[in-house]
């Protein structure tokens, strides 16, 4: 193998997010717009048994999306994102930057915003999933109010987040052709032409 073969394989292994970046990322993004989704639907429910279910997995599903964020988080932090293409502009490169943060943000502040707001509330929570006794945080009232305008708020920052980051790609994949969904796509052959 030449030297350029090598420098060029190794490229083509290094460019790409791991498997379980991978994983994450399209497991989350499926769950996180459902939730949201959901959230909106469940807020208007009048009160009741039919309410009491979908609390029931609004919780489950925004717990699991917590677990799921801060393993993520955890993985991302032990094992760093392949380098920007070198083609990039500054103001790409800070937006590339910034709206993984925003969505880690989201992916992590609408779930603990959730758990804090319903903790101080009288009723004890129902088992996550149906099986899972989960606790209420020893939190007083004092931090419901600003958790709950998170909370309220937070499908904005999404929404607006989510048409930036698909713009990009789309935009990445489309206009400028460099292969940057390729990087985040699942059942592609490593090395395969983008
Ligand atoms: C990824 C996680 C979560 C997302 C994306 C999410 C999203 C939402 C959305 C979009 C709404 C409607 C807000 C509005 O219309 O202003 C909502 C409402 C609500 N969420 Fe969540 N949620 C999450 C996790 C949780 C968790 C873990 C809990 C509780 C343990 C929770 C408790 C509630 C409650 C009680 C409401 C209704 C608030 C009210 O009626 O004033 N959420 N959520
Ligand atoms: C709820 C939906 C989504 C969330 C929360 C989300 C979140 C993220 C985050 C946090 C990253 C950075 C990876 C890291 O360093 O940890 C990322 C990368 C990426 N996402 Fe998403 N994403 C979502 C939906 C999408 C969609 C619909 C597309 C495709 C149209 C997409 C395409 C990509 C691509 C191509 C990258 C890699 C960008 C790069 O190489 O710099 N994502 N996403």
């Amino acid at each position: 193998m030449t030297t350029a073969d090598a420098t060029h394989e190794s490229r083509e292994a290094g460019g790409r997010y791991s498997s379980v970046s991978i994983g994450l990322h399209w497991t989350i993004a499926v769950l996180l717009i459902t939730q949201v989704i959901l959230g909106l639907r469940f807020e208007d429910m009048p009160r009741g048994p039919a309410k009491g279910e979908a609390f029931a997995l609004h919780m489950s599903l925004g717990i699991t999306i917590l677990l799921l964020s801060l393993g993520r988080l955890l993985w991302r932090l032990t094992h760093p994102a392949p380098p920007l293409p070198d083609h990039y502009k500054t103001w790409e490169r800070l937006l590339a930057r910034a709206t993984p943060v925003g969505f880690y943000l989201v992916m992590i502040g609408m779930p603990l915003t959730g758990w804090i707001m319903t903790s101080a509330g009288p009723r004890p929570y129902p088992e996550l999933w149906g099986v899972l006794p989960w606790p209420k945080l020893p939190v007083g009232e004092a931090l419901a109010a600003p958790s709950s305008g998170f909370h309220h708020r937070g499908p904005w920052i999404f929404w607006t987040l989510l048409a930036l980051h698909v713009a990009g790609a789309l935009k990445h994949q489309l206009l400028d052709r460099d292969g940057t969904l390729w990087r985040m796509l699942p059942l592609v052959p490593r090395g395969a032409p983008r």
